[in-house]
């Protein structure tokens, strides 16, 4: 059919979009949804404009390798898929179909602890693949130390643990381009099935209980205030390495250098949490600085949509970078082939780029091959 076929992201988007807002009209503004005015939302693609590329001609011989290494995993190409909720509301299996797309295209998903699959049914039905767990901080330890044991068992090879939810961005004002149809919350945004895992933040998942948070939570609250104190905690509790989600500032990165943790995501939750914090992107460099010698790895996603933009951001000092919506464009187009096809979109762009700039490996990819537009002369 003629929609199988995406030239770039950009047509994943468009066709996606033509395809649930004919079918499942507020799944596709569930996935679209960001907050507040969007201003980090459309700053976070944005950012990625306001740097050109600094070409190195007549270097190279052979076809580069994008071939890279996180937390002691090769990886056949440095763009991993971020944990997304609602992907089984775009198509059955939609977890699962994404993981094994992901780990035949020879790289790493970090699976959400809101997918309405269990993780233990992932693990079943996708055995072979590099796999990340991702959970917020719950309150109920349980249901922690659930994902945590399931991690362990499955082969996952880090925990990611998602930094920027301590209440869940719950009302969209302002500017907002999705009409009014838009159910404002992460996990019970996505269109529910029957049997589908609900989960509260104060209490985590739960397999039975209705999306009731008022009564759910013995104390009536959907918060998820953890502290590094929590951390802490999970830390003694795994050997697994650990990466949190959702740092933007030298600050707070230095502070999780501290707390002994593994790798960071430079993450903006996709816009969807706290309207106004800077564009992954922008943030990135602080990060990268602040963390340095450290051996803590730094990772980014937000609005990245082309093999460019990965570039840019391996640039600026990522080592890899994470795409979410991109990969639910990717379900809605053509299921686990659509996911296969985006990712071999942007490892042909990424691998485009690494030759015009005269980059044969990874490593050769440093800060001189970008150039912010603030430092030309014009
Ligand atoms: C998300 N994101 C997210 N993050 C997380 O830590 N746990 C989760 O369950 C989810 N769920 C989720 C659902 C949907 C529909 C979206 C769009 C996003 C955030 C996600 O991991 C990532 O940070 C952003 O999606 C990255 O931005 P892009 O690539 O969507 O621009």
């Amino acid at each position: 059919e003629k929609h199988s076929e995406p030239a770039n992201i950009h047509e994943f988007e468009r066709i996606a979009e033509e395809k649930l807002k004919a079918s499942k009209n507020s799944l596709w503004s569930y996935i679209i949804k960001a907050s507040g005015d969007r201003q980090t939302y459309d700053e976070s693609m944005r950012a990625f404009k306001r740097y050109f590329l600094q070409p190195q001609v007549l270097t190279l011989r052979e076809k580069p390798s994008t071939w890279t290494i996180v937390l002691g995993n090769p990886i056949r190409i440095p763009i991993c898929i971020s944990p997304v909720a609602g992907q089984a509301s775009v198509i059955e299996g939609g977890d699962a179909l994404t993981g094994d797309a992901a780990a035949k295209a020879g790289t790493l998903m970090v699976f959400s602890s809101s997918s309405s699959m269990k993780i233990e049914d992932f693990g079943k039905v996708v055995p072979r693949g590099l796999f990340w767990a991702q959970t917020d901080l719950y309150r109920d330890k349980k249901s922690i130390l659930n994902i945590v044991r399931n991690a362990e068992g499955l082969g996952f090879k880090a925990l990611v643990i998602t930094v920027d939810t301590p209440v869940e961005f719950m009302a969209s004002s302002g500017k907002s381009d999705i009409g009014d149809e838009v159910d404002t919350t992460e996990t019970n945004g996505a269109p529910k099935k029957d049997g589908e895992k609900k989960e509260c933040k104060g209490c985590g998942p739960t397999d039975d209980t209705p999306w009731q948070p008022k009564t759910c939570c013995a104390k009536n609250e959907t918060f998820c205030m953890a502290t590094w104190q929590d951390l802490a905690w999970l830390k003694s509790e795994t050997k697994l390495p650990i990466v949190l989600k959702g740092i933007l500032t030298a600050k707070a990165a230095r502070r999780a250098v501290t707390a002994g943790i593994d790798g960071i995501i430079v993450s903006a939750h996709g816009g969807r949490q706290l309207d106004g914090v800077p564009p992954p992107l922008m943030a990135l460099p602080e990060v990268v600085e602040a963390v340095k010698g450290s051996g803590v790895e730094v990772y980014m996603d937000g609005g990245v949509r082309s093999g460019s933009d990965v570039f840019k951001a391996m640039a600026l000092g990522a080592r890899a970078v994470f795409v979410g919506r991109p990969a639910l464009w990717a379900l809605a187009v053509n299921g686990g082939e659509g996911v296969r096809r985006m990712l071999r979109i942007f490892e042909d762009e990424f691998t485009s780029t690494m030759a015009m700039c005269g980059c044969q490996q990874i490593r050769d990819i440093d800060s001189s091959f970008v150039k912010h537009e603030s430092q030309f002369r014009y």
